[in-house]
């Protein structure tokens, strides 16, 4: 059986990059977090005080941002690099969240990062989790699944992620945040946020990561059976 494409959208915080991740290891395919490029390009329009209302000055700054991702074995995880930097711990930090959703908004930084994606998918192979990636990157997915859950619960569970890394965020602040994202992300004009027609639905409210993997893995299963 060839390789297949795993397209894993979703509201912010369900744990789509957790489970994307352990399924791809699962599975021997590659990982792509397309939600770390989006918060690599808000890094470097930040550190170059891009304006994002200036399509010259964001066409400009695209052409000198370089992505990549590169497995670090002393963490066990894929670390994404920006410009031959490692920027995993910075791009996952609060000023980068209150601001990607409107640096995802901005269509030429959509269709550059969606190009890279369908190069770095072209083998397919891969599991890739983000907004569009069931609707735009890759509507030929042979799995789309789309996860989502209860907000309180997707702070919560935000919360404790920053915690484990030292930063200290309100509870309120978040849920925020969580929502002013999903309220950009579903109503932009170029690929909203949005299930795919063809997308199973994964509600991970009362799911823990274990379960949900599972649920993914068996979904993959069923899918690699039918289309032998
Ligand atoms: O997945 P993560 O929460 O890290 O994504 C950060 C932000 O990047 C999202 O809130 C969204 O604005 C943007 N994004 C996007 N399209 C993707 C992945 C992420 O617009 N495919």
């Amino acid at each position: 059986m060839s390789k297949i494409v795993i397209a894993i959208d979703g509201y912010s915080s369900c744990g789509k990059s957790t489970t994307a991740k352990a399924v791809a290891a699962r599975l021997g395919y590659a990982y792509i977090d397309t939600g770390a490029m989006y918060r690599s390009v808000s890094l470097f329009f930040s550190q170059n005080h891009v304006t994002l209302t200036n399509t010259k000055e964001v066409l400009a700054a695209l052409d000198h941002i370089h992505i990549t991702f590169h497995y670090n074995p002393k963490t066990c995880r894929n670390e994404t690099y920006l410009n031959g930097l490692n920027v995993e711990d910075e791009i996952r930090k609060m000023y980068i969240s209150n601001m990607v959703s409107e640096v995802s908004v901005i269509p030429e930084v959509r269709r550059a990062m969606v190009a890279q994606q369908q190069k770095m998918g072209r083998k397919r192979g891969v599991v890739m989790d983000g907004r569009d990636i069931g609707t735009k990157v890759f509507p030929d997915a042979e799995v789309k699944i789309f996860m989502t859950a209860d907000t309180l619960i997707r702070a919560q569970r935000r919360q404790q992620e920053l915690l484990a890394k030292g930063e200290l965020v309100n509870l309120d602040d978040i849920i925020q945040n969580l929502e002013k994202r999903d309220r950009i992300d579903s109503t932009r004009a170029e690929s909203p946020l949005r299930r795919a027609e063809d997308a199973l639905l994964l509600d991970t409210s009362n799911m823990n990561l274990e379960d949900q993997i599972q649920w993914v893995v068996d979904r993959v299963g069923e899918q690699v059976e039918a289309i032998k």
